[in-house]
């Protein structure tokens, strides 16, 4: 399904959730590993990227985690600059304190029907008996349940999803954290198609804190950080060596031909990348983007989009 275009958030637009309603049916979030919100947009949106009436997620990573909220908005920006679905995020402050947080998009009730469910990944695969291990898994298990639900394209998902991952360096692509969406006609099996892509805060070197940065942006620095870097799953279940970012993609390009598809996704430059960053280091929010992450991601990106050109032979 093609991408409508989106209306990007400005840096000085930063969305303040004041006097936005919690939703009365969920007002705290659904399963997941951090605590969160449910807003609805008010029906006149303060910026044109909003939707009104709509529901949102706030989720507010503190601590250690709290540089995830920006790992978040960047990967949907990327997401949407090659292309891949992902529920656009937002940088936001929560009502009363102005605590910092990212709003995310729900993706029913507009783009799909409200008669869609999610249904995560892990609960498709206990129900048709897969092993499963949250804290590994594997990509042939994933597809072949995604073709036992007769999934339209589950191979092209896949592809374009491993390699966001890879370029963002995302470790965190458990099974509860992709999903089908369901819908049950009346008297019909329910069908299902993949989900956009939730879930992208653990990613971008987001653990690392500011004072160590400046060390780790050197060349050997990237190069070390980047190779260490593996999806949440290896091909098979328990082969960690082949859940490396790019390895698992160069052996699932080969063994699905489908490298066309994948470099499709890697087209985006080095002024793309360092005007996006731009844009984050200018944009006075309570959690800084500093001019050190800034170098740090950007030399991070483009050594990462590099590695996955060269692999897949683009
Ligand atoms: N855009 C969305 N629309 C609808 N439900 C979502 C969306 N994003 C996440 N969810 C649901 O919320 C849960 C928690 O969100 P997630 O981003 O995975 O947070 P956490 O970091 O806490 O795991 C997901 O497992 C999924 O069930
Ligand atoms: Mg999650």
């Amino acid at each position: 399904m093609p991408i409508a275009p989106r209306i990007p958030q400005g840096p000085n637009e930063v969305v303040s959730l004041e006097g936005w309603l919690p939703d009365d049916e969920f007002p705290y979030g659904p399963i997941g590993a951090k605590a969160k919100r449910i807003f609805i947009c008010p029906d006149r949106p303060p910026y044109g990227f909003l939707i009104g009436g709509h529901r949102y997620i706030f989720k507010e990573p503190q601590g250690t985690k709290a540089q995830q909220i920006w790992s978040e908005v960047i990967a949907y920006e990327l997401a949407r600059r090659i292309g891949v679905e992902v529920p656009p995020a937002f940088l936001a402050t929560a009502p009363g304190n102005g605590s910092p947080g990212v709003l995310i998009e729900y993706f029913y009730g507009h783009r799909y029907d409200p008669e869609w469910r999610l249904v995560h990944g892990i609960e498709r695969l206990q129900a048709r008996g897969f092993e499963t291990d949250l804290k590994r898994g594997s990509l042939v298990d994933n597809l072949n349940l995604c073709r036992a639900h007769k999934v339209p394209n589950a191979g092209g998902w896949w592809a374009e999803t491993i390699i966001f991952d890879a370029l963002i360096g995302n470790t965190d692509r458990h099974s509860e954290n992709w999903g089908f969406l369901a819908e049950r006609g009346a008297n019909e099996r329910p069908h299902f198609i993949m989900a956009p892509v939730f879930d992208n805060g653990t990613s971008l070197g987001y653990i690392i804190g500011e004072d160590r940065l400046a060390e780790r942006s050197t060349p050997e620095g990237v190069a070390r950080f980047i190779a260490k870097g593996h999806h949440h799953f290896g091909w098979t279940a328990g082969d960690k060596a082949s859940g490396q970012h790019v390895e698992l993609c160069r052996r699932f390009a080969r063994e699905a031909k489908i490298s066309v598809l994948m470099c499709d996704k890697l087209h985006i430059s080095d002024s793309e990348i360092d005007a996006l960053l731009a844009d984050c280091v200018r944009t006075p929010f309570p959690i800084r983007f500093s001019e050190e992450r800034a170098l740090f991601v950007s030399r991070l990106l483009k050594m990462r989009r590099d590695a996955l050109i060269e692999a897949l032979g683009c």
